[in-house]
């Protein structure tokens, strides 16, 4: 299985540091904050491994991870010209991919504890369609959030101002290589970005979106809060 990396984004609930830095690239403890997605994808045994960035700090990207060699992987990057969402970025992957084939991607601004191995494993059994990786949380109207009937996804609600389950959607997602036709049949959302969570409800409709639960901690550390929430549960071991 391959892997995909998605670090591009406006990091825009971090600025002012972002204006000079890419979200990614922030510390998180004493790592850059991809690095925790690779080191991850590596444990896993995942070799290939896309790096998707936005312009701003492409090539620091190649500074720190160069051939991918140093973490155990080797590294394909691919450039977003101008943020568009998720599934904007996500359709850059589809040659990489190849016809037919089953990958795994981390939005790099999410660390977590459990290993992939496990769910790597339960979807190369798992006929076709795609996976979330869900989390319950007490707050979850920062994320997508699921709805599950009879153990099954029915649907995800972006960002829900008043949510129907504790059920977040973590930024870790296992597809098909079908996720890249659903791209290209999705138009941008009211805030005016492909979003992943339109792409996963078309599996979820058809009752092709399998999930698995994240059992220990995860965080997203998108935002000045989160970041420092981030470098603390670090700290405490992440592997
Ligand atoms: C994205 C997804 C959301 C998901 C979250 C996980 O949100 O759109 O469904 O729950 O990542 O980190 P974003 O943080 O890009 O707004």
């Amino acid at each position: 299985m391959k892997g995909v990396v998605l670090a591009g984004g406006t990091g825009s609930r971090l600025r002012p540091l972002t204006h000079i830095i890419n979200k990614h690239l922030l510390p998180v403890g004493e790592l850059p904050m991809i690095q925790y997605a690779i080191d991850k994808l590596s444990q896993a045994g995942i070799q290939d491994v896309l790096v998707i960035t936005g312009k701003q700090s492409a090539s620091l990207y190649v500074d720190y991870l160069g051939s991918g060699d140093l973490f155990g992987v080797n590294l394909t990057y691919k450039i977003q010209e101008k943020a568009g969402g998720i599934a904007q970025a996500l359709a850059l992957a589809e040659d990489f991919v190849g016809e037919g084939e089953k990958f795994v991607v981390i939005l790099g601004d999410n660390l977590f504890l459990d290993p992939l191995q496990p769910m790597i494993e339960t979807f190369y059994q798992q006929d076709e369609g795609a996976m979330v990786i869900l989390k319950e949380v007490e707050d979850p109207r920062r994320y997508g959030v699921a709805t599950l009937k009879h153990n099954q996804i029915e649907r995800i609600i972006e960002k829900p101002e008043h949510p129907a389950s504790p059920f977040a959607v973590t930024g870790i997602y296992l597809y098909d290589s079908s996720v890249f036709e659903i791209i290209k049949s999705q138009s941008p959302s009211a805030r005016g970005e492909m979003e992943i969570t339109d792409v996963n409800n078309v599996y979820a409709a058809t009752g092709a979106l399998a999930h698995m639960f994240l059992t220990g901690w995860w965080i997203d550390a998108g935002t000045h809060e989160s970041l420092f929430q981030a470098t603390l549960l670090v700290r405490k071991g992440y592997s």
